[in-house]
């Protein structure tokens, strides 16, 4: 199915404290995170597991972060010869997704693929090594109908739930302890990854749905994954084997962990 790729470049990365936004942080080799998350979907092309249209990244709205990052995407399409469109984004990640869900539309044409499909790969620039098998087990499992799919790994740690949900825990010596309100069953929990697959209209109904609906309380904020938005709009969503390596780069730790692979053997496609 042809497909085209979203990728979500706007953050500003705050945790990780960097001084400038996320996806133009360099790694241990040099290249920024954008560029090498842009090479992993280049890689799983060419390993025939995405039959790729074109990809647009969602990019911050500070004109000098959107000159370099669109200087990256330039670079990557001149030797890989893949269509890469830049694009303003948004406060929350749910308004970049939106702010490029038009350039994907423009981009995908009316033409799609059987029976007029086209496959739409949501995905973080934070996410710069997963491995071609985890786009093929998205992809496979689109072409096989379903309409959302996403990448998940299984949860290591027990997930609790706390009285205070939306406030942040405090690390202050001596604050009140949080109260636990519950466990939820680790074994039917799993930790979800990037890219995440969709029939590309019914994602666009569905954010057009979630944006107007009052009842996802918390707006765009609220809004963490795309899947969140088909599920709200009723479609089941198919979960599929992510990779440790589709980790998401957040804080510092990360950084190092990123840096210690790109110098190990391990990430075949970097
Ligand atoms: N993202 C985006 N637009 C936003 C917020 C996030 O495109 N307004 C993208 C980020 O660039 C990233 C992905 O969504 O690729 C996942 O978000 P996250 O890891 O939270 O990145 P940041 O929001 O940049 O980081 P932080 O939350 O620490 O500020
Ligand atoms: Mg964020």
């Amino acid at each position: 199915m042809r497909t085209t790729v979203l990728i979500v470049a706007a953050g500003s990365g705050s945790r990780l404290q960097a001084g400038v936004p996320k996806a133009l942080v360099t790694l241990g080799d040099g290249r920024t995170m954008l560029e090498h998350c842009l090479d992993s979907v280049v890689a799983a092309r060419d390993a025939g597991a995405v039959e790729l249209n074109a990809i647009a990244v969602v990019v911050p709205a500070d004109p000098d972060a959107a000159a370099s990052l669109e200087a990256v995407c330039q670079a990557v399409a001149a030797r890989t010869a893949v269509t890469v469109q830049t694009v303003p984004g948004g406060a929350e990640r749910a308004d970049s997704v939106r702010a490029g869900l038009a350039a994907v539309r423009t981009l995908a044409g009316t033409a799609g693929g059987p029976f007029g499909r086209h496959a739409l790969l949501i995905h973080d620039a934070a996410r710069p090594f997963v491995p071609p098998a985890v786009f093929d087990a998205v992809v496979t499992a689109l072409g096989s109908g379903t309409v959302a799919v996403v990448p998940a790994v299984e949860v290591v740690d027990t997930i609790k739930s706390v009285a205070r949900a939306g406030a942040e825990l405090s690390a202050e010596a001596g604050a009140a302890p949080e109260e636990v309100t519950g466990t939820l069953q680790r074994t039917q929990l799993r930790a979800v990854q990037t890219p995440q697959g969709f029939d590309l209209t019914s994602l666009e109904a569905a954010h057009r749905r979630a944006e107007q609906d009052a009842g996802l309380s918390g707006g765009a904020a609220a809004l963490t994954d795309d899947a969140m938005a088909m599920e709200a709009a009723g479609h089941r969503v198919g979960v599929v084997a992510g990779d440790p390596l589709g980790f998401k780069i957040t804080t510092q730790l990360d950084l190092m962990l990123a840096n210690a692979l790109l110098a190990s053997t391990t990430l075949e496609h970097h």
